[in-house]
């Protein structure tokens, strides 16, 4: 983490578990868990459904929310989708853009990651881009090259401004919901090189003002060690943002330095 630059960011994203009913019990109970001093922004990336029960729990609280996925039209006749524009109306902070899970299940390409980058960056949302690897290429050694190809293209066409509102997650297929963490020398190594990448795109005061998280099987045990990283500037957890214990101890170690 590196404070001085840019944010620490401890983003849950709790994919399709929860009700909204559990959404109140489970913001009580993190409340009294989280540290007294502000070191990140908490974020919880929750289903749409859920989003107007936590956003009357999280009030007068340090967490703010955010979504899972934005459609990347601006608006019209295009059934079952949510745009950027209702996501702001609601007071979302943050989206997840471009999710191995997304793009695996749901066929979203770089193209569409950037156009919903976009999307999110004109309604005044920060995306959370996510980009990472799968088990094949970094088997071949191809992670590096693939994700200069993903950064690249999920910030095409951006101009430095929007580029410095951007988060980028690092997030390696094979770590995602698996308990296999990438070691904090694999994570370190990824977004170190994802910050090279965006300074050969712009100039090394863009590329210091971006946060950088980790995901993938990031928990309450080994987050210190990743969080120590000087790229690592938090986490997007899915499995261990499900419980507010496990959340607040990953939230509690950015209180660091
Ligand atoms: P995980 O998920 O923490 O359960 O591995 C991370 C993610 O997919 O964002």
């Amino acid at each position: 983490m590196n404070r001085k630059y840019r944010k620490s960011i401890i983003a849950g994203n709790w994919k399709m578990n929860k009700l909204p009913s559990e959404a109140r019990p489970f913001v009580d109970e993190l409340r009294g868990l989280l540290p007294k001093t502000k070191t990140c922004d908490t974020v919880l990336c929750v289903p749409y459904p859920i989003i107007p029960a936590l956003a009357r729990a999280i009030k007068d609280s340090r967490i703010v929310f955010g979504a899972q996925d934005v459609s990347a039209h601006e608006k019209g006749a295009y059934t079952g989708e949510v745009n950027a524009a209702m996501l702001k109306d609601l007071g979302c902070r943050y989206c997840i853009v471009g999710h191995s899970e997304r793009r695996a299940y749901h066929g979203e390409t770089d193209s569409e990651v950037n156009a919903k980058v976009i999307a999110l960056l004109d309604a005044g949302i920060v995306p959370i881009i996510c980009v990472g690897e799968s088990l094949e290429q970094r088997e071949k050694e191809l992670t590096l090259e693939f994700i200069d190809y993903q950064v690249k293209a999920a910030l095409a066409t951006l101009d430095p401004k929007q580029v410095k509102r951007c988060v980028i997650a690092y997030e390696p297929i094979w770590a995602i919901g698996t308990g296999k963490t990438a070691t904090a020398e694999q994570a370190a190594e990824v977004c170190g090189y994802i910050r090279a990448v965006i300074r050969g795109m712009f100039d090394a005061r863009v590329a210091r003002a971006v946060s950088i998280l980790y995901g993938g099987s990031m928990n309450a045990k080994n987050c210190d060690e990743l969080l120590a990283q000087p790229d690592i500037d938090g986490g997007l957890i899915g499995g261990a943002s499900l419980k507010a214990e496990d959340f607040a101890r990953i939230v509690s170690g950015t209180v660091q330095e």
